[in-house]
Order: C-alpha cells, then sequence, then structure tokens
C-alpha cells in the first residue's frame, strides 16, 4: 500500500537516528530523501544532527531542487540525490552517511570489490569509488553520474557513501551491508589472506543475482564487467597491487632498507670485479 506523506517523514526520522545511533554520521553529516511522486522529492534539512529530527524539520523540493514546502532549507546534497532518482526510475529512497570504515576505504580510493563473501556478491556486486568532487558542487554529481546506473552503493573519495533503493528501508539496509563488509574486508587484510570466490561461483551469483532482483529494477549487469577483479578465481596477496611488497606486473616494491642493501651490495660486487 502506499505511504502517506507523514508515513514517510517518521520513517525518514527513524531511518535518521539509525544512522546516528550506528554512527555513520556525526554532527551533522549525511542526508535521506524519498521520492513522493514525479513531482516531488522528501528531503532532510541542512545543517541539523539527523539523528534529532522532527517530521516537520524536512523539506519538500521539487525536482530541479527549488522548495515547495518547509520551514528549513533541504539538504545542500540534494543534487546528489536528484541525479539518482532522474537516472534510476526504480529508486524510491536514498541515504547518504560518512559510516567510519567504509569512508576510510573511500579515503584510501579503494573500492570494495573483492569476491569474499556471497551475499555481498549477491546484494550489492561491488562496490566502486567515485572520483573525488567538493561537496554540495556539480563535481560531485559529474563524478557519481557514470556510476549510477550499474550500482546500488557507491564510495565517494575522501567523502562518505552513498545507497539508495526500492524504498527506504533497502536503502538503507544496504548502508548496513557496505559497513559490514568493509568491515570483514578490512578484517581479511589484516589477517594477511584474502581467499576470493571462484569465476564459476561469482557466476553462479550472478545468475541468482537476476533471478532474486532483475525484476526490480536493479542493476544486473554480468559480475565480470562490474567486479573486474572478482572474477579471475586466484588467491590474493592481502595488500592491493601497487602497495610496498605486493608484486604489480613488471614493478616490485622494496623498502628503503632494502634498497640500500641492493645498492651496497651492487656497489661490494662491482669493486670486487
Ligand atoms: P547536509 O546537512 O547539507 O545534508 O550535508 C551533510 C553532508 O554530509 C554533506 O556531505
Amino acid at each position: 500500500m502506499k505511504k502517506t506523506e507523514d508515513e514517510h517523514r517518521r520513517e525518514i526520522c527513524e531511518v535518521g537516528r539509525w544512522v546516528h545511533q550506528r554512527e555513520y554520521i556525526a554532527a551533522t553529516d549525511g542526508n535521506i530523501s524519498v521520492r513522493l511522486d514525479n513531482q516531488r522529492v522528501l528531503a532532510t534539512p541542512t545543517l541539523m544532527s539527523k539523528g534529532m529530527m522532527q517530521p516537520d524539520d524536512l523539506a519538500i523540493v521539487d525536482y530541479q531542487g527549488k522548495k515547495i514546502l518547509g520551514r528549513r532549507n533541504a539538504s545542500s546534497e540534494l543534487a546528489m540525490h536528484l541525479l539518482i532518482y532522474r537516472r534510476r526510475p526504480d529508486v524510491q529512497a536514498v541515504v547518504h552517511a560518512h559510516p567510519p570504515v567504509a569512508t576510510g576505504y573511500a579515503a584510501a580510493n579503494l573500492p570494495l570489490n573483492l569476491a569474499l563473501i556471497s551475499e555481498v556478491v549477491l546484494a550489492l556486486g561491488c562496490i566502486p569509488v567515485a572520483e573525488y568532487g567538493t561537496p554540495g558542487t556539480p563535481e560531485l554529481t559529474d563524478a557519481l553520474a557514470p556510476l549510477v546506473g550499474q550500482y546500488d552503493a557507491i564510495l565517494m573519495a575522501n567523502h562518505g557513501v552513498v545507497t539508495y533503493g526500492a524504498d527506504l528501508l533497502s536503502a538503507y539496509m544496504r548502508m548496513e551491508t557496505v559497513e559490514h563488509f568493509a568491515r570483514i574486508s578490512l578484517v581479511s587484510h589484516l589477517l594477511g589472506r584474502q581467499a576470493l570466490l571462484s569465476r564459476e561461483e561469482v557466476g553462479k551469483l550472478a545468475e541468482a543475482r537476476a533471478r532474486y532482483f532483475g525484476a526490480t529494477g536493479a542493476p544486473v549487469a554480468p559480475l565480470s564487467e562490474v567486479c573486474p577483479v572478482t572474477a579471475d578465481g586466484r588467491r590474493v596477496p592481502a595488500r592491493p597491487a601497487g602497495e610496498p611488497g605486493t608484486p604489480a606486473g613488471d614493478r616490485f616494491w622494496v623498502s628503503r632498507e632494502e634498497l640500500e642493501a641492493l645498492i651496497d651490495e651492487a656497489v661490494k660486487s662491482a669493486k670486487v670485479r
């Protein structure tokens, strides 16, 4: 049954409390919106704790971002929400937050794209990082635009995470999944081994994903395209390619000490000759 505007207002305040209690946001971070109809979006106010909102703190805006109703101004990140609604007719709600572990990956410019956990591959495929863009400017929406069509959760470099879905609960739960998966990824990284699912297993999950989510309009692009590094079935070292100690193609990395020792040795052997 279609929810009333009042119900949406109460639900947004509730989700605001959840993201605050779970420490996915601090101070006045984050924003949440719901598509009311094809003219109006209900959005959280700017510069207010999203854990302490009352239903009448929310603002109603049109798809150009112009305020229609509300004593407070809508989020400064409204353009990001409106971009997602324009590009994804299946999306009814958007949640933006700064959950610390996933935002750590975003700050390190590392996508969460390893096929480590079957349920995450099934639910989200992988989670890319959008390039950095100054918050509240077209830079940020330009960086997200190429990714919105294919993903339901995006890390925003040096900023945070945005998730969206067919209703507010699924948009919120995707935020939980991203942060939970970021923690698991970090633990497997610290343990020093990340055993990826095989290409075959990822293929089976992709089929199941199309079966489960195909009808809802969620992305069903082949996982081997969407998550290029997950499908090779190799057991990869914990450190991403390019970091010290990890082979990366023809290049290899050594510490300063190791380099000095190598140079010393080369000098010594040159003297002997
Ligand atoms: P608003 O309070 O304007 O929504 O901004 C919070 C935020 O997290 C910006 O990225």
